[in-house]
C-alpha cells in the first residue's frame, strides 16, 4: 500500500476501516469516506480550499457554547436538519407533520394552566392559541404534555437576550380532558436566525437571505405516541417559500386572524402518531 494516488486512495482507505467490529459503524464511515473523496475529486479540490475548509470547521466549533450550537445551525442551512427528518418520521397520512427542532427550546420552561398567558410580558401583539390534540381516528388525546416556545416582536428567543434569568414566550401546557388546549401569547413574527458566525458568512458569500416565516414551536408528548416536534407558520409570512431552513409544510401553515382590538387568534389541532404496540408472543 504505497504510492497510493487519486484513484486507488479511496480503496485503500476503506480496507483499513475493514475490521470495524459495529457493522452500522462501518456503513457510515465508508460512505463517509467515498463521498468525501468523490466530493474533492468533484471539485478538484486545492490545497488552499481544503485549509479553508478546515477553518471554516474550526470557526464553527469555537462559536458553539452551552446556549449556541454553530453546527447544528450550519446543518438546518444546508438542509441536512430536514432531510434528517424527512428520512425518519415517515408518518401515516392524517398525522401532523415534524418539521425542525431549532436551537431555542429549553428544557426547563414553566408550567402553566390552560388560558394562561405565556408570553410572561414579551413584546408582541396579544394571541390567543387554542386547538385539540387528536388520534388518527380522531379521539380526543387528554393530559397531552405541549410545549410551546416562539420569538418576540423583535424577532428574538428570551435565551437570546443578555439577562441570564428572562424566561419569555415559552412554556408547559396539559391537553385538557377533551384533547382541548388554550393558551395566550403573542403574535409570532419573521425573523433571521443568528448570522454573527461563520453560517452567517456562509450565507452573505451565497447570497442567501437569513430569515425563516413567522411561526410558533410546539411539542406534544402523550404515552403511546411519537413525540412530535414541529412549528405552526403564519399563511400570509412572505418568507414561506424561502425559509433559510427548509422547514416549511404546507399542513402547518394556518390562518391566524386579526380581530377588531388588534389582538391575534390561531387554531390548530395536532394529531399524534401511535407507537406500533409490540404483540408479546405466547
Ligand atoms: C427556530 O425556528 O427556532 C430555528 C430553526 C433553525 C435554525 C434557527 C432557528
Ligand atoms: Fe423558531
Amino acid at each position: 500500500m504505497r504510492n497510493l494516488n487519486q484513484d486507488t486512495i479511496t480503496e485503500a482507505v476503506l480496507e483499513r476501516f475493514a475490521a470495524t467490529p459495529n457493522p452500522r459503524l462501518k456503513e457510515i464511515v465508508n460512505s463517509l469516506v467515498t463521498h468525501l473523496h468523490d466530493f474533492a475529486r468533484d471539485v478538484k479540490l486545492t490545497d488552499e480550499e481544503w485549509m479553508e475548509g478546515i477553518q471554516y470547521l474550526t470557526a464553527t466549533g469555537q462559536k458553539c457554547d452551552a446556549k449556541r450550537q454553530e453546527f447544528i445551525l450550519l446543518s438546518d442551512v444546508l438542509g441536512l436538519s430536514m432531510l434528517t427528518i424527512a428520512l425518519n418520521h415517515d408518518k401515516p397520512a392524517g398525522c401532523t407533520e415534524p418539521t425542525v427542532f431549532g436551537p431555542f427550546f429549553l428544557e426547563e420552561a414553566p408550567h402553566y394552566e390552560l388560558g394562561a398567558d405565556v408570553a410572561n410580558g414579551a413584546k408582541g401583539d396579544p394571541c390567543l392559541v387554542s386547538g385539540r390534540i387528536l388520534s388518527l381516528t380522531g379521539e380526543p388525546i387528554p393530559n397531552a404534555l405541549i410545549n410551546v416556545w416562539q420569538a418576540d416582536e423583535d424577532g428574538l428567543y428570551d435565551v437570546q437576550y443578555m439577562d441570564e434569568d428572562r424566561i419569555q414566550a415559552r412554556g408547559i401546557l396539559h391537553s385538557d380532558a377533551n384533547g382541548n388546549y388554550h393558551f395566550k401569547t403573542i403574535v409570532a413574527e419573521a425573523y433571521p436566525i443568528p448570522v454573527d458566525g461563520p453560517v452567517g458568512e456562509l450565507l452573505e458569500a451565497t447570497k442567501r437571505h437569513p430569515w425563516r416565516p413567522a411561526h410558533l414551536h410546539f411539542m406534544v408528548d402523550a404515552p403511546g405516541y411519537e413525540r412530535l416536534i414541529t412549528h405552526v407558520f403564519r399563511e400570509d409570512d412572505k418568507y414561506l417559500d424561502s425559509d433559510a431552513v427548509f422547514g416549511v409544510r404546507q399542513t402547518l401553515i394556518a390562518d391566524w386572524p386579526r380581530q377588531a382590538d388588534g389582538s391575534y387568534t390561531m387554531n390548530y389541532d395536532f394529531v399524534l402518531n401511535p407507537i406500533p404496540t409490540k404483540v408479546s408472543k405466547a
